[in-house]
C-alpha cells in the first residue's frame, strides 16, 4: 500500500516511523515531509495547503491513504476534496475540523450534547464583550475563536487586563483571522491532561496517556512553547478514569458527532481539566498532538496502517489495539531563543553516534548540501522506552550529550515528579 502523509514535524515523522513497521506499507510519500522522514520514504517539497497540489499528487501516485498530520489543511477541506475525488483519508471532514477551528463552535457543541465544560459566552464585538465580561468572576479565559497557532488564550487575573485583551482581539486584530469572535471562559483549576482518541464516528478508541511538559524552563516556569517533552504513560493520570471519561465525555461526544451528522475520522485530542474524580472538556484538537505522538507511536504495537485504514472506511469496531507495557519518553532539542525568535541553518552534528535503541525524530531540521542544519524552534525530538522511567531518562539524556548544535537547550526534568 502507498500512504502519502501531509505535514513535517516530529509528529508526522513518529507517524511515518510507525508506518514503517507495517506490513502493509510499500510506499510512504511525504508533502513536505523533513530530513528525518527522508530516510523512510520521498519527500515531496509542496505546501500543506495547496489542496489542489495535493490531490493531483494522489491521482498521479495512486495513494492509497492519505494520513493528514496538521489541523490547517483539515480545517481548510482537504478530506472532503480527497474523499469527494474517491480517496481514501485518515482526519476528519471539514465541518468535523470545526471542533478545533472555531473555539466558539467547539463550545457550542459541547454545551448542546451535555458535555462538562467551563462556563462560557460567545462574543463578536467589543461593547457586547465588555458588558458580559460582568458575568466572570477573575481569572477569566479569553480565547480568539479560530486557529491561533496557540496564541490565541489569555488568562486574565484582573478587569484591566481582560479589558485590554479584548481590546487587542476584538478592536485592533491582533489575531487577524482567528480574532474576530471571542470566547470568555470561567477558568477551571485541577490538573490538566489529554486523551487522545480513534474515531470513525460509530467507534471510539482512546490510546494510551501521554504527559506534556508545556512550559520551556525547568519546573514548568517559563512562557508556554508547543511543547519540550513527553512521557507515557502519564504518571498523574488517576487509575480509576477510565469509566468516567468515557460515560461523561466520551459518550456524549459520540453521540454528539451522530446528532450533529459530523463525519469524524481521524484522531479527537480532548485538552481535559480533572478535578475531584471529574473531568471537564478545555479544547478539542481534531489530530494527533505534538509531542504526544512521539511516545505514544513508541508504545504502539498493533499495525498502524489497519488502524488507519480502518478509521478511514469506518470499520474501526473490527480493529483490536495492543499496546506495549514499557514507558517511552521524549526530550525535545530547541534553538537558543525559543519560543521567542532564533536562529536557524545552523549544522547539526552527532545525530549518527547515538545508541541504537534511541530514536531521533526530525522536528523543525533541513538538509543543505548533504548537511543537517536547524531550521525551527523545536529542532529534533530524541526519543526511547524503557522499563522505567530512570532508564528511559538515562538513555535519552546521555544520547543527548552526543547530538550538538549551536545553541541546542532542552529541559532537564522531563520525565521528573
Ligand atoms: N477554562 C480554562 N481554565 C483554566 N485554564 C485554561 C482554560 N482554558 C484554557 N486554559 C489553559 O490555556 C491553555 C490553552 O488553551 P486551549 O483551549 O488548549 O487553547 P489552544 O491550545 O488552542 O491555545 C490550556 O492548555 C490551559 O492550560
Ligand atoms: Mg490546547
Amino acid at each position: 500500500m502507498k500512504v502519502l502523509i501531509i505535514g513535517s514535524g516530529g509528529r508526522e515523522h513518529a507517524i511515518c516511523y510507525a508506518l514503517s513497521k507495517s506490513s502493509k506499507v510499500t510506499e510512504i510519500h511525504a508533502i513536505p515531509g523533513n530530513p528525518g522522514i527522508a530516510k523512510l520514504g520521498t519527500c515531496h517539497n509542496a505546501s500543506v495547503e495547496d489542496l489542489e497540489y495535493i490531490l493531483k499528487f494522489v491521482e498521479e501516485h495512486n495513494i492509497d491513504l492519505t494520513v493528514v498530520g496538521p489541523e490547517v489543511p483539515l480545517c481548510m477541506g482537504l478530506a472532503d476534496l480527497l474523499e469527494a475525488n474517491g480517496h481514501k483519508v485518515f482526519g476528519p471532514c471539514k465541518a468535523a475540523a470545526t471542533l478545533e477551528g472555531s473555539k466558539a463552535f467547539s463550545k457550542d457543541f459541547m454545551k448542546r450534547h451535555n458535555i462538562p465544560t467551563a462556563a462560557y459566552a460567545n462574543v463578536d464585538n467589543y461593547e457586547d464583550a465588555v458588558k458580559t465580561l460582568k458575568e466572570f468572576s477573575y481569572p477569566v479565559v479569553i480565547k480568539a475563536d479560530g486557529l491561533a497557532a496557540g496564541k490565541g488564550v489569555v488568562i486574565c487575573e484582573d478587569e484591566d487586563v481582560a479589558i485590554k485583551t479584548l481590546k487587542e482581539f476584538l478592536i485592533d486584530g491582533a489575531l487577524s483571522g482567528a480574532g474576530k469572535t471571542v470566547v470568555l471562559e470561567e477558568f477551571l483549576t485541577g490538573f490538566e491532561c489529554s486523551l487522545l482518541c480513534f474515531t470513525d464516528s460509530e467507534t471510539i478508541i482512546p490510546m494510551v496517556t501521554a504527559k506534556d511538559h508545556k512550559q520551556i524552563f525547568d519546573g514548568n516556569l517559563g512562557p508556554n512553547t508547543g511543547g519540550m517533552g513527553t512521557i507515557s504513560p502519564n504518571p498523574f493520570m488517576p487509575d480509576n478514569m477510565d469509566d468516567v471519561l468515557k460515560n461523561e465525555i466520551l459518550d456524549p461526544f459520540m453521540k454528539g458527532l451522530k446528532e450533529d451528522n459530523l463525519d469524524f475520522r481521524g484522531v479527537i485530542f480532548i485538552g481535559l481539566m480533572i478535578e475531584n474524580g471529574h473531568a471537564k472538556v478545555l479544547e478539542f484538537n481534531v489530530r494527533f498532538g505534538d509531542p504526544e505522538t512521539q511516545v505514544i507511536m513508541l508504545r504502539l504495537k498493533s499495525d498502524i496502517y489497519d488502524i488507519m485504514y480502518a478509521t478511514a472506511t469506518k470499520s474501526l469496531k473490527d480493529i483490536n489495539i495492543s499496546w506495549s507495557d514499557e514507558v517511552a519518553g521524549c526530550v525535545v532539542l530547541a534553538s537558543k531563543g525559543y519560543p521567542g525568535s532564533y536562529p536557524k541553518g545552523l549544522e547539526i552534528i552527532g545525530l549518527d553516534d547515538v545508541d541504537s535503541d534511541i530514536i531521533v525524530f526530525h522536528a523543525g531540521t533541513k538538509e543543505v548540501d548533504s548537511k543537517i542544519v536547524t531550521n525551527g524552534g523545536r529542532v529534533l525530538n530524541v526519543c526511547t522506552t524503557g522499563n522505567s522511567l530512570e532508564e528511559v531518562r538515562n538513555k535519552i539524556y546521555n544520547a543527548i550529550e552526543k547530538i550538538d548544535f549551536d545553541g541546542k537547550y532542552c529541559r532537564k526534568d522531563i520525565g521528573l515528579r
